[in-house]
């Protein structure tokens, strides 16, 4: 039995779907886990507490104030009891709920407080499934972590035809199957080093030259390496995101910065991805105080920056798994392997930042991987996903 001995959530919300809930714990119960169902005050219009209790054996839980539920199990016990919390059907107000950190009944309250997966099966009408409210809510959640299974296309039972049924029980289980899969981390034990975003070079005390860099992808690859097993060094300059939970973060602004920090800690590491967007140049001289307007023109004197990868890439003893990027607007192949060379990489990721919509700033990405003696094309995807499979390749070619 796949699902023996993990603890499941079923979270029922209010729509018509619920009535499905009874087979989907049934066929959960068939795999030999422990369920528990909570429902909302809606969800109770549909299917009642008393069905669910029949099917799953164990009392339902449906409120947050219930002083005899939270004697028998605390809703941050219970949050933490679950291996996976199943909200099925997930309707357009609850996955609106959980998309802005609405915790109002004992469901969203779970939600906000469980360290287990949180995954969602979408049931609703297709016009409102479309909405982009909707869609930019499933965004949130998908960005935030959550699994979204679903929704199945067909006949609904208001008459629609279109996107928006709720996957039926056995896909369910067959997702709840791989998600509580043991992962395989191939690189538990290792250490990786990334550099990401942008550098900042101070010209004045107000003035500095940059890039677009928004560390997306730098950012994407901590989040992959921890996920594989990895503890991750994250350096970075100066971006708008938020690092993953878990990860060692340094902060830099300049080149020179970076250098510093990616030679203290690229001894210690096993792999290093060299991510970010370096400046090529810095002023020879940064000014104390603010450059006053002069003429027409004025001149910068730039020196060229460290080239830090190539640093890195050149230490003789206890030297990284180095891997650089390379975005081009033409010849990508060529640049890109005369990058991996030059600076003696072990592997370069290369992309076409003249495509619309990739690269810089963007949340999707296409990448060639290059080896020495390989090249795989990795097709157009979001950046978290490219991540995944860059240091899943990556892992691949350690000793
Ligand atoms: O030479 P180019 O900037 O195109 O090379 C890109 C690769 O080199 C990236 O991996 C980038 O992080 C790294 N790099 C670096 N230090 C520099 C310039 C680039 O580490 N000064």
């Amino acid at each position: 039995m796949n699902l023996s001995g993990k603890k499941i959530v079923v979270g029922i919300s209010g729509g018509i779907a619920a009535y499905k809930c009874a087979e989907l714990v049934r066929r959960l119960k068939d795999q030999q886990c422990e369920v528990k169902v909570v429902m909302t005050d809606s969800a109770k219009h549909f299917i009642t507490p008393l069905t669910m209790q029949a099917v799953s054996g164990e009392p339902v839980s449906d409120s947050l104030l219930d002083p005899s539920a939270e004697a028998a199990m605390g809703h941050i016990e219970f949050a933490k009891w679950a291996d996976l919390i199943l909200i099925a059907p997930a309707t357009s107000n609850i996955i609106a709920k959980m998309a802005t950190g609405i915790a109002d009944d004992l469901l969203t309250t779970l939600i906000l407080a469980t360290p287990a997966k949180v995954a969602i099966a979408p049931a609703m009408n297709q016009q409102m499934f479309a909405h982009p409210a909707t869609q930019r809510n499933l965004k949130t959640l998908a960005s935030d972590g959550m699994a979204i299974w679903g929704p199945g296309q067909g006949e609904q039972a208001c008459g629609d035809i279109g996107k928006g049924r709720m996957l039926e029980p056995n896909e369910l289980v067959e997702f709840c199957t791989s998600a509580l899969k043991p992962s395989v981390q191939p690189l538990l034990g290792k250490v990786v080093t990334i550099t990401a975003g942008p550098t900042r070079e101070a010209l004045d005390p107000v003035r500095f030259i940059s890039n677009h860099s928004s560390g997306k992808m730098g950012y994407g690859l901590a989040e992959a390496a921890k996920k594989l097993g990895a503890t991750v060094n994250l350096i970075s300059g100066p971006v708008k995101i938020n690092a993953p939970n878990g990860i060692n973060l340094s902060h830099v602004n300049s080149a020179v910065e970076m250098r510093d920090e990616a030679l203290r800690l690229a001894t210690e590491s096993d792999i290093f991805i060299g991510c970010a967007a370096v400046a090529d140049y810095r002023a020879a001289d940064i000014a104390e105080q603010k450059i006053k307007k002069q003429g027409d023109e004025m001149t910068l004197t730039l020196v060229k920056n460290p080239d830090i990868i190539a640093e890195v890439a050149s230490l003789t003893r206890n030297r990284p798994y180095t891997v650089g990027f390379a975005a081009e607007t033409q010849n990508v192949e060529q640049y890109a392997l005369g990058k991996l060379k030059n600076k003696k990489l072990d592997m370069i990721c290369a992309n076409d930042v003249s495509q619309a919509g990739l690269g810089f700033n963007s949340d999707n990405n296409a990448l060639t991987l290059f080896w020495h003696d390989e090249q795989i094309s990795l097709p157009t995807s979001g950046k978290k996903e490219l991540a995944l499979t860059v240091v899943k390749a990556i892992a691949s070619k350690l000793d």
